[in-house]
C-alpha cells in the first residue's frame, strides 16, 4: 500500500477534527489540525492586544510573526498531540469562544497565512499525513492523493459546537453559537487569500444525519482505496 496524503477541508463544526484524527490513528499517518495554528496565533495577538484597536494594531501583529512559534507536541498518555504557543501549552485556551470569536479575522491576514502555510507544507513532505482545515486541498497541498470537502447544515453544525461548548463546562447560548458558525462560514468564504472553497478533485461529504460511527467507516472505506491505486 502507498503512503498518501489526505487533505479534509470543510466548514467549521463539521466534525473534520474528531474524524480526521481517527482516520490518522487508524491507519498510522500523522495528523495536523491547522485550525489549531490558526487559533494560536489568534490567542497570541489576544494576549498582547493586536486585536480590537483596528487595522494598525494588525499590522503591528504582522512584524511580530517570527517571534511566534507553533509546536505539536504528541501527548502519548491522551494519544493526540497538543498545540504549544512560544513552549505553552495553549491546547484549552484556543478552543474558548473568545479566539473562536477573533480567529477567522487573523486567518485573513496573508502573511500569516504565508507563515502557517509553508509550515504545512513542510509537515507534510513525506506523505503519510491526513491535514484539516479550509485551504488543505486547494492552496497547501493541491495534489493531494485524496481530497474530502465535509460540509452539513448550518442548524447541525452550530448544535454539535453548542454541546461540545457545554460539554466542556462553558457558558453559552445556542444563538449565539449559531450565528458565531454562520459568521466564521462567511468570513472563511469570502476572505481574499485563500477562502474555503471545495477543490474541484474533492469529494463531498455531507453529514447532516451520519452518527460518527458511520462517518468513520465510509472515510476509511474511501481513504484504503485511495492508498491502494
Ligand atoms: O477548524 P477550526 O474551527 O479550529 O479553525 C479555526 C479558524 O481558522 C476558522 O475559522 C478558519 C481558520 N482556518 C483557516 O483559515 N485555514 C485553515 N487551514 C484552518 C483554519
Amino acid at each position: 500500500m502507498r503512503k498518501i496524503t489526505i487533505a479534509i477541508d470543510g466548514y467549521s463544526s463539521t466534525g473534520k477534527s474528531t474524524l480526521a484524527k481517527q482516520l490518522a490513528r487508524a491507519l498510522g499517518y500523522a495528523y495536523v489540525d491547522t485550525g489549531a495554528m490558526y487559533r494560536a496565533v489568534t490567542l497570541f495577538a489576544i494576549r498582547n492586544g493586536f486585536i480590537g484597536n483596528g487595522t494598525e494594531r494588525l499590522q503591528a501583529l504582522v512584524q511580530l510573526l517570527p517571534k511566534i512559534r507553533l509546536k505539536f507536541v504528541p501527548n502519548a498518555e491522551l494519544g493526540f498531540s497538543e498545540m504549544y504557543l512560544n513552549g505553552e501549552n495553549v491546547e484549552e485556551e484556543i478552543r474558548q469562544m473568545e479566539v473562536s470569536n477573533q480567529v477567522s479575522r487573523i486567518a485573513e491576514i496573508e502573511q500569516v497565512r504565508y507563515k502557517l502555510v509553508d509550515m504545512q507544507k513542510a509537515m507534510g513532505k513525506n506523505k503519510g499525513i491526513v491535514m484539516d482545515g479550509r485551504d488543505i486541498g486547494t492552496t497547501v497541498f493541491p495534489d493531494a492523493e485524496l481530497k474530502i470537502f465535509m460540509t452539513a447544515s448550518l442548524q447541525a453544525r452550530a448544535t454539535r459546537r453548542y454541546k461540545e461548548l457545554l460539554d466542556k463546562g462553558e457558558n453559552v447560548v445556542y444563538d449565539e453559537v449559531l450565528e458565531n458558525v454562520q459568521k466564521r462560514d462567511h468570513i472563511d468564504t469570502h476572505r481574499e487569500f485563500s477562502p474555503l472553497k471545495k477543490a474541484e478533485d474533492a469529494i463531498v461529504f455531507d453529514n447532516s444525519d451520519m452518527g460518527l460511527k458511520e462517518q468513520f467507516e465510509r472515510l476509511e472505506s474511501i481513504a484504503r482505496r485511495y492508498m491502494e491505486k
